[in-house]
């Protein structure tokens, strides 16, 4: 079954086809990155409108690329929550119109059950049940993925998102949007160990997270070095900034698979590209004797692929949609 697949839920206009949830036939991808570099952070409008203006022609990519046409497309998958409401609503509209005029199904398709379902596409002997950390710019949840449509939530952040927070302390550190990337290089260059930062803790939560002080603290030891004049040792900062959400993700995500006895864990989302989060997942699934899933970069940021993969098993378990389908700028994983 091969399946045109289409993401907007933020800064990129993805486009794919999909084959049985699992090959990719071509995935193409529009970055507004640069863009948006200008205002240090995601403009929503802009967001929309340049999604407006590409997501026509990279449809035609992406089924060139694929070498298909109308006759070979069995269904079209799409983003339609969450997300900025604006830009998902330029995807979902597109999609729609495509699955109008062609006659084609409509399956709609949960943004981070997406990020999961990445790891479809990288590792074919992967089937649930397992446990996911899904880490991304706008959500940080760990999900018992019962199976591919069944999923729960077991733990989440009760503010900011992981991606929210590496952003906003590369803003600080006078690194370029998004920062995840440019943080993650300037970490590497030091051992940290010389900021102490907040960890913290929800209590009779246990797998729950928060990311809103540890931000907030970066900021203000940010702000007073530059009143003060004190030197700033910006790499040292980064590292123990890092530690310290690598800190706040891992031994959670290890905490529930103990309390799930899963032997399995996939990460997903922009986050899990972080080179010192992969570094501390594989050792402590190494020392629990678990087996870890970490995709590919090109498949952790977001994708049209990752939609087809998710649009797949959401299919051939009845869920398609009809023209009324509208768009949600949150909705649960469980929903
Ligand atoms: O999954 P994604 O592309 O979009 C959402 O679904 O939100 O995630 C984007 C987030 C951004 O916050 C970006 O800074 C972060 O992922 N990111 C990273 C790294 N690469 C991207 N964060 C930490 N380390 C990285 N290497």
């Amino acid at each position: 079954m091969k399946i045109l697949a289409f993401e907007s839920s933020c800064d990129e206009t993805a486009v794919a086809v999909v084959e049985d949830g699992r090959h990719i036939l071509s995935d193409t991808i529009a970055s507004q990155a640069d863009m948006h570099a200008l205002y240090g952070g995601v403009v929503p409008e802009i967001a929309s409108r340049k999604h407006v203006e590409v997501i026509a022609a990279l449809s035609a990519q992406a089924l060139r690329d694929a070498d298909c046409e109308k006759k070979d497309i069995d269904a079209v998958a799409v983003t339609y929550a969450p997300g900025l409401i604006g830009a998902v609503l330029v995807g979902l509209s597109f999609a729609k119109s495509v699955a109008f005029a062609w006659g084609k199904p409509l399956i709609p398709v949960h943004h981070v059950r997406g990020h999961i379902a990445a790891n479809y596409l990288a590792f074919p002997e992967l089937e649930p049940p397992f446990l996911a950390l899904a880490i991304s710019g706008g959500n940080t949840l760990i999900v018992d993925v019962r199976d591919y449509t069944d999923l729960r939530i077991l733990g989440a952040t009760r503010d900011d998102a992981a991606g929210e927070c590496f952003d906003k302390a590369a803003r600080v550190l006078g690194l370029p949007y998004p920062g995840g990337k440019p943080l993650d290089e300037l970490a590497r260059q030091s051992e940290g160990g010389i900021y102490t930062l907040p960890r913290a803790h929800v209590d009779s939560a246990e797998l729950d997270m928060s990311f809103s002080g540890l931000k907030t603290a970066v900021v203000n030891l940010a702000h007073r070095a530059e009143q003060t004049g004190r030197p700033l040792d910006r790499a040292a900062l980064a590292r123990d900034f890092t530690n310290a959400v690598s800190g706040e993700l891992v031994p959670r995500a290890m905490k529930a698979l103990t309390l799930t006895g899963y032997k399995t864990l996939c990460a997903a989302g922009g986050v899990a590209a972080n080179s010192i989060i992969r570094a501390d997942l594989k050792a402590s699934c190494k020392e629990m004797s678990c087996k870890l899933y970490l995709p590919p970069l090109s498949l952790c940021g977001d994708n049209g692929a990752m939609i087809g993969a998710q649009g797949y098993y959401e299919f051939r378990s009845g869920h398609t949609a009809g023209m009324d389908l509208n768009a949600y700028a949150t909705r649960n994983i469980d929903a």
